[in-house]
């Protein structure tokens, strides 16, 4: 049996987008997330079952006062204007990562939102937020310590949810020609095939999603197999 691919993406570059055209930082994350509404749509469209997006990981908190409230804001109002949208093309929206510290707003948008489009069965969003691997999976560690096997369970699952079952992931695509993985997702990209992108993530568009798709049709998979052993059930569907 196959599924849908699992694609992650590190939306890097807004910083330097706004720069090149002389304008504040806070301006390439404003543009940044007009991409994701439309890459969201595009991976529906192009058969992705689960799209990860790293929106802010927890070293974010160091940026800049100005800049956390307004990758905040952006959140916050992307969640709410963007939930009639899900639920019109059967997105479920995940948050995963810590949620204590944010604002109340921003965790009321969280959840209404997840609660809204919970039924959506045509991909899985899942918005990294106040995210770090390393931590879920010291999480993970700890439990052990503490003998809680569903706690462990859903921290190596790296989310709050205890009904979520995402996949390994197939693709990890980093946009603006960085090559670091960031604390993203270590667990669930160990099989994952990497691709790194110049474009800076507000260019970042269906084209280059189509493109990131057919490179992971051209990948050889193997999984630590030889090349003629039988596919294993976990197996993406190609894509592109
Ligand atoms: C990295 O670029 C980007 C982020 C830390 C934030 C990503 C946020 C968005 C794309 C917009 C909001 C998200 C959603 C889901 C609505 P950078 O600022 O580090 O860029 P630089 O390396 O060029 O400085």
């Amino acid at each position: 049996m196959s599924r849908s691919p699992h694609l992650a993406l590190i939306m890097d570059g807004n910083g330097r987008w706004a720069r090149q055209r002389g304008l504040p930082r806070t301006a390439g994350h404003r543009e940044g997330a007009k991409a994701v509404r439309e890459v969201v749509e595009s991976a529906v469209r192009l058969g992705v079952g689960t799209l990860t997006l790293y929106a802010f990981s927890c070293d974010n908190w160091q940026r800049p006062r100005t800049e956390v409230r307004a990758l905040m804001a952006l959140l916050r109002r992307f969640l709410s204007e963007e939930t009639p949208t899900c639920l019109r093309h059967g997105v479920r929206v995940q948050v995963i990562g810590h949620r204590h510290r944010l604002s109340p707003a921003v965790r009321k948008a969280i959840e209404a939102c997840e609660e809204a489009t919970g039924s959506g069965r045509a991909m899985t969003l899942r918005l990294a937020i106040d995210y770090s691997s390393r931590a879920q999976l010291a999480k993970a560690a700890r439990s052990v310590v503490h003998g809680f096997p569903e706690e462990l369970e859903r921290a190596l699952r790296l989310t709050n949810h205890p009904l979520d079952s995402a996949p390994p992931v197939d693709l990890l695509v980093r946009t603006s020609g960085e090559k670091r993985l960031s604390d993203f997702l270590l667990w669930e990209c160990a099989y994952a095939e990497l691709h790194f992108v110049d474009t800076l993530w507000p260019d970042f568009g269906e084209a280059d999603l189509e493109e990131a798709l057919r490179e992971l049709g051209r990948r050889r998979r193997r999984f630590g197999r030889v090349e003629d052993a039988p596919a294993s059930r976990d197996e993406p569907a190609r894509v592109g």
